[in-house]
């Protein structure tokens, strides 16, 4: 069976993430894409430089043909990279004034979440990586230096706005593997919870370089966080790794653990090994060789998912 056929008897999302359209001219990748998984996200189109690098001007060519893959294909798609660390447009880079920015921010996540209201894309990453890589505080981006601490607020607050219906999220990374950094999130989106923000969830992004999370983290923050009552999402998985068991051993272990946690909600930052088609050039860190063969952490997956 596929991901996909098992997700299904569980009611399990299953995506891929890092999907750039191009990739769906091959017609390889694009049948592994339809059979294996249920959702998939954009990799850098949903950026703001990427539809929107000039004020008022959208080009909606690379996220359409997506969502129209997702329909043909009954995907859903997961809108990410409202707020993103990179990809900020030279319009927004030169705003000065908070009210401005807020009315850019409105207005690009209007434009965005109402051009796919309805159309398969419920669920989005409004801002990914608010902390810096290492922990001990927040990435000092645009919306930082203009906003100050509160852009965070502010922006989900816009993205409920435009989507009263969506799922919003926070997306992190390398929470699963440093404490500090874990409690840190934690601080943060508690704070959001109780000062009455509009957040839905926290997505890991669970880029995996050599060591598996220690068993009961990710248990741990599933618990935590619905104890705010939120969601928790894996939503960029790959494993950096050119040890093919212990890579097998920790995609197992990961879905497993995850599953057992009830997380519902699984993708993957990519799923070949083809060259490019990670953005960990020259790595293997994916479920897939580069022939679109399954690799161990394919079955890894596959088994955590059968014998749930
Ligand atoms: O499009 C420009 C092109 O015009 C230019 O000539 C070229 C020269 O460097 O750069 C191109 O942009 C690159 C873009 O990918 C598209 O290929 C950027 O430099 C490059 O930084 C960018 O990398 C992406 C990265 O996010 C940016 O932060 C990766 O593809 C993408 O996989 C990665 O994805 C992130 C998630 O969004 C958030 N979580 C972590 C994850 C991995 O870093």
């Amino acid at each position: 069976t596929s991901l996909r056929e098992e997700a299904a008897k569980k009611d399990i999302i299953i995506g891929s993430g890092a999907i750039n359209p191009t990739y769906l001219d091959d017609p390889q990748f694009a049948a592994v894409l339809a059979l294996q998984f249920n959702s998939l996200s954009p990799e850098n189109e949903g950026k703001w430089s990427f539809f929107n690098p000039t004020e008022g001007y959208y080009n909606w060519n690379s996220l359409d043909r997506l969502v129209d893959f997702a329909e043909d294909h009954n995907m859903v798609v997961k809108g990410h990279g409202l707020i993103s660390s990179c990809c900020n447009p030279d319009y927004v880079l030169n705003i000065t004034d908070p009210a401005a920015l807020r009315a850019a921010m409105t207005a690009h996540f209007e434009a965005f979440m109402l051009r796919y209201d309805g159309k398969r894309v419920n669920r989005w990453d409004v801002v990914t990586e608010a902390l810096k890589t290492n922990g001990s505080g927040l990435n000092t981006n645009i919306f930082y230096n203009v906003l100050g601490s509160g852009y965070i607020a502010d922006a989900f607050r816009i993205a409920r706005a435009a989507g009263p219906d969506a799922k919003l999220f926070i997306n992190e990374n390398l929470v699963e593997s440093l404490p500090s950094k874990r409690q840190e999130l934690y601080d943060l989106v508690s704070g959001l919870v109780a000062d009455g923000v509009p957040i839905d969830g926290v997505a890991l992004q669970m880029h995996i370089t050599e060591v598996a999370p220690i068993p009961g983290v990710i248990t741990d923050m599933v618990n935590s966080y619905r104890a705010l009552g939120l969601e928790v999402t894996i939503a960029e998985l790959d494993v950096h790794t050119l040890n093919a068991t212990l890579q097998t051993d920790i995609y197992g272990a990961v879905i497993e653990e995850a599953l057992h946690a009830g997380i519902t909600d699984i993708s993957f930052w990519g799923f070949t090994d083809k060259h490019a088609y990670t953005w960990l050039l020259g790595a293997k860190p994916l479920m897939f060789t580069e022939c679109y063969e399954p690799k161990g952490a394919f079955y890894a997956v596959h088994n955590a998912m059968a014998n749930f």
